[in-house]
């Protein structure tokens, strides 16, 4: 059949794949607060239905080309952004192919869609785990990439096949490689939900809370100042508003690229711990045990690229606003029993 023989509808629309999960919810807020229409897809695997505040919702998985296809059909899609993805190191190692299959199958039939029907844009949610073990400190864009985990890996084999699908003519893509995302929406009606949770700053909120007796830092032995790991945390709506100005730059000029974001300032597990003590007030009991396999010592990014090219220009750098906001969301979490 035709492309223009499908019956669409009027507006033009967003595609937001994983719009449920931590960083896809936020980035819908965002979305929704430019009056963008907005489509949401989500198996609902890891994220939830809570955290999709507007836009058409529907529940299914990405490989699954008929739904997809019926998603495509219904509504006049005009560009994606593509979060939905499974996202945790230790579990990867675990599981290859379980991530193989879900990340890189589901973006191949996406991609597959968007070429069906003509739909040109695609900005993908990807990581700094394509580096591995970095060779210098702040991490460039043209550094090497050698993942050290089949998450990396999955989302690395992505860029590579978005690189080839935009050499071929299919489309144009922007690739952000997020370091740590922090933090939650202001109003702290949404925020970082995963189970298991394996992140540090709601490690240590939970363990603030009480629900956690302690938190185990991995590792005080590694070659920097006081021993334990540094990363470069950026708050997640820092992270929103670069997809947007992604987007707003494919749409543009359609020139495809890759993106860091990052704070560029690291910060070391203990004084991630001490910050969070002062802005919750509550005691935080430390407990020190061994490293975490694959875990680098220092992971810090240079985003000076998206800012020159994206004109990104991150607004809640603070180390203290972003514990601040994930605080907020995390007392509401627990008193509203949200799920
Ligand atoms: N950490 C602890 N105790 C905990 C949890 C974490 O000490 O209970 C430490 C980790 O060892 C690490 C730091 O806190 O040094 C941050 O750990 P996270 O698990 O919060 O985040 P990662 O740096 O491991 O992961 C991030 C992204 C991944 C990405 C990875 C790239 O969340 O998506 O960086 O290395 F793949």
């Amino acid at each position: 059949m035709e492309q223009e023989n499908y019956h669409r509808g009027d507006k033009m629309a967003i595609l937001v794949t994983g719009g449920a999960g931590y960083i896809g919810s936020h980035t819908l807020m965002a979305l929704l607060d430019r009056n963008e229409e907005v489509i949401v897809i989500d198996d609902l695997s890891k994220g939830h239905e809570y955290a999709v505040k507007g836009g058409k919702f529907y529940c299914g998985d990405l490989r699954d080309e008929d739904f997809l296809d019926t998603v495509f059909q219904q509504n006049e899609i005009e560009d994606v952004i593509h979060f939905a993805a499974y996202s945790l190191v230790g579990e990867s190692m675990k599981d290859p192919i379980a991530y193989y299959n879900n990340n890189v199958k589901g973006t191949i039939t996406l991609l597959h869609c968007m070429k069906k029907y003509g739909v040109k844009n695609i900005v993908f949610s990807s990581t700094a785990a394509v580096y591995g073990e970095p060779e210098h400190i702040p991490i460039l864009e043209e550094d090497n990439t050698n993942p050290t985990n089949p998450y990396g890996e999955s989302k690395l084999a992505i860029e590579r096949l978005l690189k080839w699908s935009n050499n071929a003519g299919d489309i144009n893509y922007i690739a952000l490689r997020y370091f740590n995302a922090a933090g939650a929406h202001e109003s702290g009606s949404i925020g970082e939900d995963h189970d298991p949770e394996t992140h540090l700053i709601p490690i240590i909120l939970e363990t603030a809370l009480g629900i956690r007796e302690k938190i185990i830092i991995f590792g005080d032995d590694y070659d920097t100042p006081d021993g334990t790991c540094i990363r470069d945390y950026i708050h997640v709506m820092d992270i929103a508003q670069a997809h947007i100005l992604a987007l707003d730059k494919l749409r543009r000029q359609g020139r495809s690229g890759i993106y860091n974001l990052g704070n560029g300032a690291g910060f070391s597990v203990r004084e991630v711990i001490e910050k969070a003590k002062e802005v919750t007030g509550r005691n935080i009991p430390v407990e020190i045990g061994d490293r975490r396999p694959g875990d680098p010592a220092i992971l810090v990014a240079s985003s000076e690229k998206a800012k020159e090219e994206l004109n990104w220009n991150p607004k809640y750098g603070d180390l203290g606003k972003i514990i601040e906001d994930a605080w907020k969301w995390h007392r509401t979490k627990i008193s509203s029993d949200i799920n």
